[in-house]
């Protein structure tokens, strides 16, 4: 099992290049499936959800071909006819339950396996569910599958009666075929749903009003294939950002979409580190200074997002003052808690919120990975303690990040996957 090994202490300099939003490309993806032509999809990131993703499309037999070079994928999905999403697929990436929509609206069946939960808590399904029946769909839950089936998806009015991104798109993409015109409201607003919804209408859909709590999904008869490129990850970007703020250095994201990182970009501003937007160049210049803690409450976009929020975790510990992080989207988001405070921080858990008191330093030490984004906090973490952190169990890393390594040693990190 690869580790990765930190020497902290080095102020980050230089730019780094933002890849494709993993959240975006991994339902765009699952929606080709929805075409009846070849669909090209562009600034696809090299990550392990990707590739996850691209082998259970294969297995539906759809052809896909990966130009990890252009970071481009080809597919062709008319040849697909399955529609089992196997669990041992299933259970390595959640977001495998986004092909239940197209399989449901091409083929008016779907088997999708529960993907079961996670460290971050038990990420149910039933609010996908709820989307397809409101479409039509008979759908049962047994012997840890989704089985659902209807003759043909048929316009209806999805309430969320709370915000739920994959769900929202689960709908998006079932009621883009539907007969009929299908109201979403309550519907997640991040950029990810706006990215799938442009994707989408490329290939011919009639959606309006992505990225608002209501969309209006008029269907059609059938998709053509096209081309789409991925947004910006605004995770990955704000991720490289708070690591400047962290180490005190000046760092350049480039290829970033800033109007999809207001609040991080606000609470990054708040701790002392004012980012400088320049187009697609968003620059923290944290030389010499150390961040001010803050407050964090995560929320559905336009809120905090919970995936910045171990992020932020990881510069409280070393900011100064006092900032308390309340998660309010995941049940059990504080994993990192326990590896962070392996490394000196200081940091009090109450139900959902952690309030976190900066220390003058950390120091390094042996840590595990336990999930996607408390990987990255640990990382950050690494790049500021005292001495060597060992990182264990970076695949968690390597699903979301890509190249992470590389990009920070071109920042000048001193960092290593042994
Ligand atoms: C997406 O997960 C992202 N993943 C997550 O990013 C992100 O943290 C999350 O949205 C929130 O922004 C992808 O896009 C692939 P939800 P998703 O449905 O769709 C509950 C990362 O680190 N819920 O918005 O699974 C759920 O348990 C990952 O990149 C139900 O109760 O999130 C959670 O508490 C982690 N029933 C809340 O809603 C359901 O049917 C929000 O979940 C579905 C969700």
């Amino acid at each position: 099992m690869k580790k990765i090994l930190i020497t902290g202490g080095t102020a980050l300099e230089g730019e780094v290049a933002i890849s494709g939003a993993k959240n975006a490309v991994l339902p765009i993806l699952c929606a080709a499936l929805l075409a009846d032509g070849p669909v090209e999809i562009a600034n696809v990131p090299n990550l392990q959800d990707v590739l996850t993703t691209a082998r259970l499309l294969r297995e539906l037999g759809a052809e896909v071909e990966h130009d990890t070079v252009a970071s481009r994928f080809l597919i062709n999905p008319c040849p697909a006819s399955g529609h089992v999403a196997p669990y041992e697929l299933v259970r390595t990436m959640r977001a495998s339950v986004l092909v239940l929509g197209p399989l449901l609206a091409r083929h008016g069946a779907a088997e999708v396996s529960l993907p079961g939960g996670c460290a971050i808590g038990s990420r149910p399904v039933d609010l996908h569910i709820h989307a397809m029946q409101a479409l039509g769909a008979q759908v049962e839950v047994e012997h840890g599958f989704i089985r659902a089936r209807v003759d043909r998806l048929r316009g209806g009015r999805i309430e969320f009666p709370t915000v739920s991104v994959g769900a929202t798109e689960n709908a998006l993409m079932a009621a883009s075929l539907a007969a009929g015109t299908t109201v979403i409201d309550n519907a997640a607003r991040e950029p990810e749903i706006v990215d799938l919804a442009d994707c989408l209408v490329a290939l011919g859909a009639d959606i309006e009003g992505a990225g608002s709590g209501r969309i209006v999904v008029r269907g059609v008869e059938r998709l053509a294939g096209g081309t789409h490129a991925v947004l910006p990850d605004r995770i990955e970007a704000g991720t490289f950002l708070v690591a400047a703020a962290m180490t005190g250095g000046r760092v350049t994201a480039t290829g970033t979409r800033a109007d999809t990182m207001v609040t991080t970009l606000e609470k990054l501003s708040e701790a002392g580190a004012e980012a400088e937007v320049d187009g697609d160049r968003i620059t923290v210049d944290m030389r010499g200074r150390r961040p001010r803690a803050v407050d964090i409450v995560t929320a559905p976009h336009p809120g905090f997002p919970t995936d910045m929020q171990a992020q932020f975790m990881a510069m409280n510990c070393i900011a100064e003052g006092v900032g308390t992080i309340d998660e309010r989207i995941f049940e059990n988001r504080f994993m990192h808690v326990n590896e962070l405070m392996r490394l000196g921080a200081c940091i009090d858990i109450e139900g959902n919120r952690a309030t976190v008191t900066g220390v003058e330093a950390l120091t390094g030490a042996p840590v595990m990975a336990t999930d996607l984004r408390a990987s990255a906090s640990l990382i950050l973490a690494g790049l500021v303690a005292e001495g060597e952190t060992l990182v264990d169990r970076v695949y968690h890393l390597d699903r979301g990040y890509e190249n992470i390594e590389a990009k920070l040693s071109g920042l000048g990190a001193q960092i290593a996957r042994v």
